[in-house]
């Protein structure tokens, strides 16, 4: 995607250097930051640096390949260690574990481990892509000419490695000549619609307006045309993890009859989970609640403020589970299924 006229992937492998555009600075600075070791990826992967299940899957790939390339003597103690320690990062996003998985997988018993390391977390980012362009071309279908749109928290391309999953469909629509309106729910408490969406579709040229989390009702009561959301994880049923507030705005959805859509690409479902009860869900620190973090006018600085009062404290799960009978369809990169389980093992059967 273009960011003033040049085109950026969220995170890329230079040499042996992981580089990623720094989201904690969005939408207020643009900067690329280097990571040259896997535990420099690693911690942007846990600090939120990079953000959003594709985007995290692709670091954790190449995370996982620096430490093939770091190895030395005892190649598999270092990198066994090395897979705990960026899978300690965060536990939702399925694309993490799929992405360690994968790259480990083809490389440890391989004659050239460094290179196909490299190789495979490489082609983990092209696939993402691809990926997220055919969830895009697929979505499009479902999208007509001046709809509204609302999406909740940021599935762009900035959390993937380009193009994105819920705003794919938008953007490939944009790029076809159709005129498209989003309400982005701003998403406390990092506020990853406020800060992330609302900056992509400014560079896009995509009319939208960020709303409070609390005006979904509202807005759905005066006529919106779908919703569409990421996800970070989906079970074997359908049941769909995804940025916390999502589960409320899709039962409201079923209320006006709104379809209610999930894009993600097949890396994200986890066979595992039977269902949503197995998925993890991240709690994050009470600080995010308390305070609000953004750009100062005084100082100009990025800076935080504490709202709430001293001594109160906050609850901080950072995803809930929606459960499939709220759900519409999943766009993924092989078409748009059913969430139920039968459709979901034809998926990976195919
Ligand atoms: O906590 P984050 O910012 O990593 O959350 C992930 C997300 O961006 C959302 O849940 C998103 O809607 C799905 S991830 C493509």
């Amino acid at each position: 995607m273009q960011v003033q006229g040049t085109h950026y992937r969220t995170v890329w492998m230079d040499g042996n250097t992981v580089k990623m555009i720094n989201q904690l600075l969005l939408p207020h600075k643009f900067e690329i930051i280097e990571l040259p070791t896997h535990l420099h990826t690693a911690k942007a992967i846990k600090d939120m640096v990079v953000r959003g299940a594709g985007a995290i899957g692709a670091s954790a790939g190449f995370a996982m390949a620096q430490a093939f390339i770091e190895a030395e003597k005892e190649i598999k103690e270092y990198v066994d260690a090395a897979r705990k320690h960026i899978e300690m990062t965060r536990p939702t996003a399925q694309n993490l574990f799929y992405a360690t998985k994968r790259v480990y997988d083809a490389a440890i018993n391989s004659e050239n481990p460094k290179n196909i390391a490299l190789n495979e977390a490489q082609k983990i980012a092209d696939e993402d892509v691809s990926n997220c362009k055919k969830i895009g071309e697929h979505g499009n279908k479902l999208i007509k000419d001046g709809f509204k749109i609302e999406t909740h928290c940021n599935a762009g391309w900035l959390a993937f490695v380009d193009w994105g999953s819920a705003l794919a469909p938008v953007y490939c629509a944009k790029q076809k000549g159709k005129k498209v309106f989003v309400y982005v729910d701003e998403t406390r408490p990092r506020c990853q619609g406020a800060m992330l969406t609302s900056w992509e579709l400014l560079n896009e040229g995509i009319e939208h307006r960020i709303i409070p989390d609390n005006a979904g009702a509202h807005y759905m009561s005066q006529g919106i045309d779908m919703m569409i959301v990421g996800a970070d994880r989906i079970a074997a049923n359908g049941d769909t993890a995804n940025k916390i507030g999502t589960f409320e705005k899709a039962v409201v959805a079923k209320e006006f009859g709104i379809p209610f859509y999930v894009a993600a690409p097949t890396t994200t479902f986890d066979p595992e989970c039977r269902t949503g009860k197995d998925i993890p869900i991240e709690c994050r620190c009470e600080d995010e609640v308390l305070y609000a973090t953004g750009l100062s006018d005084t100082t100009g600085k990025i800076s935080r403020v504490r709202i709430a009062p001293k001594g109160a404290r906050a609850l901080n799960p950072a995803f809930d589970v929606t459960p499939a009978k709220y759900i519409t369809g999943i766009i993924t990169e092989k078409g748009i299924i059913k969430p139920d389980s039968n459709e979901i093992k034809r998926l990976f059967n195919e």
